[in-house]
């Protein structure tokens, strides 16, 4: 794809962005809601159905079906109801291999909820490239293609389509703060944890936010079989979280006006 045909998808999606987020205003305004409420991905660049503005836009009416199927979906994946293939973890370089002085948690493989990103932002699959395609008798385990669309994969490096070397991007699979085993505990925000259906799950609290109970604009953390809390894509990413009165917001859990996803965690 030329320079000139990348730059023109991003500037309709920018058109289609402020589209969307004027429309988020104005059902906010019409509920009486405050307009600084998360947007919705209807309309956001993980639309890739007709209403939507990202690279893979299809004429497709479905917007879940890209990532999400209510049956056949894989268990492997650590996504729910994932309804994708995933990437082998074994085709990434990880971050640790820059050997920065400073990196004290083990980072794991590549894995948990970040190979369900990674099924589409590494570059390696059409973004049309499902378990089970739309309607009826669209699955197929080997996998299934939308009828009639072919899409491509995902281009633009080394953003959105990152690749397969994330020693350019932050850590992934990186066990956080008190679970680093190294002394340098007070860098980071205590995590909070809470046991639900027998399963620990761990989280920081965005910043600012004082609410004890688990909330989707905190900084989820995601464990592995040894049961340390990790961060991963979906740790600072709300997938869903469209553009809203923020525009800033490039589905990120929180504004980062001030930085504050970074100082949920970082203490700095
Ligand atoms: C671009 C991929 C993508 C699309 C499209 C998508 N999701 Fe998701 N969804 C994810 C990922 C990845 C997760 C796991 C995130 C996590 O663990 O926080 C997830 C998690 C969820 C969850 C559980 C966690 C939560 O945030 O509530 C629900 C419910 C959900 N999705 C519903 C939907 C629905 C409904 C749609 C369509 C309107 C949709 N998703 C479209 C990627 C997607
Ligand atoms: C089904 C494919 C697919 C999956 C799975 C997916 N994405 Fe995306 N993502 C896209 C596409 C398509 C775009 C738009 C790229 C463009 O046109 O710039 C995008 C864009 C983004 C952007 C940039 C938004 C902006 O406003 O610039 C972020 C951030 C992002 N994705 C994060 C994630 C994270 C985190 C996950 C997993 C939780 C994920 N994505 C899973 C397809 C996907
Ligand atoms: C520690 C927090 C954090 C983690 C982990 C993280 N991101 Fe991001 N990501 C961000 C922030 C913050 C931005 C916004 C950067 C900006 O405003 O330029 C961003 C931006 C992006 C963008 C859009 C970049 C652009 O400038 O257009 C994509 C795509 C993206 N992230 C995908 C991912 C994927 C996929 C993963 C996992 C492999 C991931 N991110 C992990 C914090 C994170
Ligand atoms: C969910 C918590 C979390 C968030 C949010 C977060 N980080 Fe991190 N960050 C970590 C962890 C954990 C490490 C690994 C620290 C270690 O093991 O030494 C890390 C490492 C780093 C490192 C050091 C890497 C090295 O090689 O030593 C930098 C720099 C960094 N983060 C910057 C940022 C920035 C900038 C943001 C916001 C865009 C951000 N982080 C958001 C948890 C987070």
């Amino acid at each position: 794809m030329s320079i000139m045909s990348i730059m023109s998808k991003r500037a309709v999606s920018t058109s289609f962005k402020k589209t969307a987020s004027m429309a988020v205003v104005v059902s906010a305004l019409a509920l009486g809601g405050s307009i600084a409420q998360a947007g919705t991905i209807v309309g956001s660049l993980h639309d890739m159905s007709a209403s939507g503005t990202g690279q893979g836009t299809t004429t497709e009416t479905e917007v879940c079906v890209f990532c999400h199927t209510p049956h056949g979906s894989d268990t492997a994946a650590k996504a729910p109801l994932w309804n994708k293939k995933l990437p082998s973890a074994a085709t990434f370089t990880l971050y640790s291999t820059l050997g920065t002085a400073t990196l004290d948690g083990d980072e794991a493989a590549v894995g948990s909820v970040s190979l369900a990103c990674l099924s589409c932002h590494d570059g390696s699959q059409a973004m049309d490239a499902v378990l089970n395609a739309p309607g009826s008798g669209g699955y197929n385990a080997a996998g299934a293609k939308f009828a009639g669309v072919g899409i491509t994969a995902m281009t633009g490096s080394p953003i959105p389509m990152l690749g397969t070397d994330l020693t350019n991007d932050h850590p992934i699979g990186i066990v956080y703060g008190a679970y680093t085993g190294g002394t340098d505990t007070a860098s980071y925000t205590a995590e909070s944890t809470a046991t639900i259906n027998g399963n620990a799950q761990y989280w920081v609290n965005g910043k600012g936010s004082t609410v004890a109970g688990r909330e989707k604009t905190d900084m989820i953390l995601f464990t592995r079989a040894d049961g340390k809390p990790r961060v991963e894509c979906a740790s600072c990413h709300d997938p869903h979280n469209g553009p809203d009165a923020g525009v800033t917001n490039v589905f990120l859990r929180i504004n980062n006006k001030d930085s504050d996803v970074c100082l949920s965690c970082h203490v700095k």
